[in-house]
């Protein structure tokens, strides 16, 4: 297909509906038109080179264009393009993959349901939350606790169990959800130290059960880390105590590890590096580094035995749930990430960037914070480094920022006047140097900006 950007921008403007976008805006503006990409970098339809600092969408973990994903999707489909796991039937890559799954976590899930994206793996985690407890004679345990600012997908159940406001104005108000505070102690922490405020926001899972009742609460749903809401990254005394807090009132506690499975955080589970000890965990986009959809929920034994011994049938599936095709390439995805030392990969080189940022931008005047874990990390920009203010919402400073960082072939995603990223996990040295350099020209072009808007 030989069409031109402008053809492309005008097709795309007149037949295609973006997700999350707000689409007369995008027709005035144009789309940019991505047509390929090799390791860290994206090529646009007039050949510009772009260092993609979100792996896709988070998703990217052993860099674009990888030869080995290619050839195993290439002889998957060969030998068989698609079987379905409905009629008693299954296929060796799902099986495979769900064996493989398990020993990744140490057999601490040991069994595993495919689906193919995030948003579903999070649906079959609260069905399967409620279930459980019917199955437990327990039915009136129906409510899922999520938080501010959480993000789980955009299905029904999946908007109702985020945190995210504009969401539920459009998708509705579900029963049966309830959120309470992020611990965002940047945003949120005001004079506290974090330590202090991790402990009060984590509190405020209590002393929601305690007002709802514990015998009405399902479960407490949430990411490890707080990806789409900002990379929130919760103080040291958070997740003990919310662990502490779900044994007290048996409440079933689920990882929502879509960001953070399969390495993003330095470790091969945003649960390990936290020290969560989940019932229930959704993964996705590392599973096959965005090559192929594919997500799961993973199911520890005090779920899955009462579900296997006692559940009967299961009234829940999708076409595509273990699709050869997919888990073949999650397997080999899985190969290089562990051949290649991936996981350490994103330690190390997450450490580097972090250093160099922090290098360049401590003293920036629009810099309140560079942070981050592996290779996910945030910076915040501010109104005033000593309070940490925001500044006002219509002033969009974040999507300034983004923008420039776009234009100068460079990609951060904004939330709010936060600058998030999450680049592939085999970012080299160079490459750090280039990210660093590039993100700090963004910051600075934003400064000059705001400046002359005479928002400072
Ligand atoms: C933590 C988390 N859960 C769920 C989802 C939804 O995944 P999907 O977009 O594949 O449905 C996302 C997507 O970014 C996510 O970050």
């Amino acid at each position: 297909m030989t069409y031109t950007t402008k053809q492309w921008q005008a097709m795309d403007a007149a037949h295609f509906l973006h997700p999350f976008t707000d689409h007369k805006a995008l027709a005035e503006q144009g789309s940019r038109i991505i047509t390929r990409a090799k390791g860290v970098y994206l090529w646009d339809s007039e050949n510009h080179k772009i260092l993609d600092g979100m792996a896709g969408l988070w998703c990217a973990s052993v860099g674009h264009g990888h030869p080995e994903l290619v050839e195993a999707a290439t002889k998957q489909m060969s030998e068989l393009s698609f079987y379905n796991a409905f009629f008693k039937t299954a296929t060796p890559p799902a099986i495979a993959l769900a064996s493989r799954i398990a020993e990744l976590t140490g057999q601490r899930f040991r069994h595993v349901f495919f689906a193919c994206s995030g948003s579903e793996a999070v649906d079959s985690i609260i069905r399967t939350m409620r279930h459980y407890w019917t199955l437990k004679g327990e039915p009136n345990r129906q409510i899922i606790i999520g938080r501010q600012y959480g993000y789980h997908g955009s299905t029904i159940a999946g908007s109702a169990a985020g945190g995210m406001e504009d969401m539920h104005k459009q998708a509705g108000h579900l029963p049966g959800f309830t959120h309470i505070t992020a611990p965002y102690w940047y945003g949120l922490g005001g004079g506290l130290t974090p330590e202090d405020f991790g402990l009060q926001a984590a509190q405020a899972l209590e002393e929601r059960i305690l007002e709802l009742g514990p015998e009405n609460i399902a479960g407490f749903l949430a990411e490890p880390l707080q990806g789409a809401g900002g990379v929130i990254i919760p103080p040291a005394t958070y997740w003990p105590e919310i662990q502490r807090i779900c044994r007290k009132y048996d409440i079933l506690l689920a990882a929502d590890e879509v960001i953070c499975g399969f390495g993003r955080t330095g470790r091969w589970f945003g649960s390990d590096t936290f020290r969560i000890e989940a019932d229930l965990m959704s993964v996705a986009k590392g599973l096959t580094s965005g090559y192929v959809p594919l997500s799961a929920m993973l199911v520890g034994d005090r779920v899955a035995d009462l579900l296997i011994s006692e559940g009967g049938e299961y009234y829940h599936g999708f076409t595509y749930s273990g699709h050869p095709v997919s888990c073949a390439v999650a397997l080999a995805n899985l190969d290089i990430i562990e051949r290649d030392g991936l996981v350490e990969k994103a330690a190390t080189q997450g450490e580097k960037l972090r250093a160099g940022l922090r290098e360049r931008l401590a003293d920036h005047p629009l810099v309140g914070e560079v942070r981050g874990v592996g290779l996910v990390g945030a910076i915040e920009l501010t109104a005033d480094k000593r309070t940490r203010a925001f500044f006002p919402d219509d002033a969009d400073v974040g999507m300034r920022c983004r923008n420039h960082c776009f234009q100068n072939d460079f990609i951060m995603r904004a939330v709010r006047d936060t600058m998030v990223f999450a680049p592939p996990f085999i970012i080299d040295d160079e490459q750090i140097e280039e990210f660093v350099a590039r993100a700090a020209h963004a910051i600075d072009l934003t400064y000059a900006e705001i400046k002359d808007a005479g928002l400072l």
